[in-house]
């Protein structure tokens, strides 16, 4: 396993097709606490809050650890250069597209056009009688659990509880942009998480490189990564994007 910036940046140069799969550890220097490992949210909450059954038996419960989570916790958080220099790539065509496991929005946010959003996205809440759309802005997150004001359905945020489908337009064109690649960059994800860690193997089934930035060892480290950078995205996208750009 080559462990190189240098080689990194040469194959991202040379690439005429490089996507990128990005996790929750991306967000972690926006001020977004990942889900596992050191202050990981999962070390603080049951799952079982995202679970879509019990969303639907227990909403209030579900609603207060949501609301605390994602509208809370999230408040705020702003992309940090990671996010950014992925979208200055894009812009560049030195990328195609992000694949993101996160539903913090930050990949729109920092200028990312075409973000295929694995998980969904917390910044919509939607009827699931009439499918109506709501920001969270538009409703009182003080009064839980938040209804449609068309048919007083309890609102859900547009993102994906356990027992859910993944959303059919990220899922094709996740698998796309696997196929496709020749260099798949993945960026803070633990690889744990099905079926979106199945997006990176298809990747490297398909011929692509794997060029992972993780501070710590993930699933992917010993299996299919061929290039390891180890150390936070923020940091590593800098330099990438010093040597992208010098
Ligand atoms: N830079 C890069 N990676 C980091 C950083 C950082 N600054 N800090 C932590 N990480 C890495 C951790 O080493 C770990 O591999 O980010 C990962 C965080 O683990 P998870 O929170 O499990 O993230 P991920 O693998 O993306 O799974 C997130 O789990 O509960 C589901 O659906 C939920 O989308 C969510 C998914």
């Amino acid at each position: 396993m080559i462990t190189d910036l240098n080689k990194a940046v040469s194959l991202l140069k040379q690439s005429s097709y490089t996507s990128a799969f990005t996790g929750a550890g991306i967000s972690v220097e926006s001020g977004v606490p990942p889900f596992r490992g050191e202050n990981g949210l999962w070390n603080k909450y049951d799952p079982m809050v995202l679970d879509i059954d019990y969303f639907h038996s227990y909403p209030l419960e579900s609603w207060k650890v949501i609301r605390e989570i994602f509208y809370e916790f999230f408040e705020g958080a702003k992309p940090n250069k990671a996010h950014e220099v992925l979208a200055q790539m894009e812009k560049e065509k030195l990328l195609f597209a992000v694949i993101t496991q996160n539903i913090d929005n930050l990949h729109q946010e920092a200028g990312s056009k075409v973000v295929y959003e694995y998980h969904g996205n917390a910044q919509k809440l939607v009827c699931t009688k009439c499918g109506k759309y709501y920001k969270p802005s538009e409703v009182d997150l003080n009064n839980l659990p938040p209804r449609c004001s068309r048919d007083n359905v309890i609102l859900k945020p547009d993102f994906v509880f356990f027992g859910e489908p993944i959303p059919e337009k990220a899922r094709e064109g996740s698998m796309v942009e696997a196929v496709n690649a020749e260099v798949f960059l993945v960026i803070g994800s633990t690889g744990e998480v099905m079926p979106a860690c199945f997006v990176p193997q298809v990747a490297k089934k398909n011929g692509a490189v794997i060029i992972e930035i993780n501070p710590e060892e993930s699933q992917f480290t010993h299996s299919i990564t061929d290039i390891y950078l180890k150390g936070k995205a923020a940091g590593i996208m800098e330099e990438i994007a010093k040597k992208l750009w010098e």
